[in-house]
């Protein structure tokens, strides 16, 4: 094997090394998390908020065309949500401004994200997959306050 080739494998390899680090690490010390999509829930056709705890609750919501039926929801600072979407007709997307929240809303199908709120402040909600000529105005926010 030429020298060169053996430097370029092991700067192939520690550059490997390194972006694995850098994932063990944000996933460890940053929390961040790979959505998922729950197979065993049925999807439920109401937007709906449900207080587990104190600074715990669930996020039930419904994507159509061309908005999130939510309610208002303000909720406290700190308070760790655990949210279900799903969608009433169309695909939709799910994207929480300031939160790593990226779902797709699937007919049929059930999504899940946990999210932390930590600092006061409006969050906006946007769909970010193309559903229609009412796309463009499908938005909606999570208030966080003091
Ligand atoms: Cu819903 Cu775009």
């Amino acid at each position: 094997m030429e020298r060169t080739e053996r430097v370029m494998l092991w700067i192939g390899g520690v550059v490997m090394a390194v972006f694995f680090v850098a994932v063990v690490v944000l996933a460890a010390g940053f929390g961040v998390d790979v959505p998922g999509c729950i197979t065993e829930m049925k999807p439920f056709e109401r937007d709906t908020l449900f207080q587990r705890t104190d600074g715990r609750y669930e996020l039930h919501v419904v994507a159509r065309m061309w908005a999130y039926q939510m309610p208002p929801v303000e909720l406290p600072a700190g308070s760790e949500v655990d949210l279900y979407l799903s969608s009433g007709d169309v695909l939709h997307g799910f994207h929480i401004d300031r939160t790593n929240v990226n779902l797709m809303a699937i007919p049929g199908t059930v999504a899940y994200a946990r999210v932390r709120f930590k600092e006061p402040g409006d969050y906006p909600i946007i769909c970010h997959e193309y559903c229609g000529v009412g796309h463009q105005q499908m938005v909606g926010v999570i208030r966080i306050v003091q």
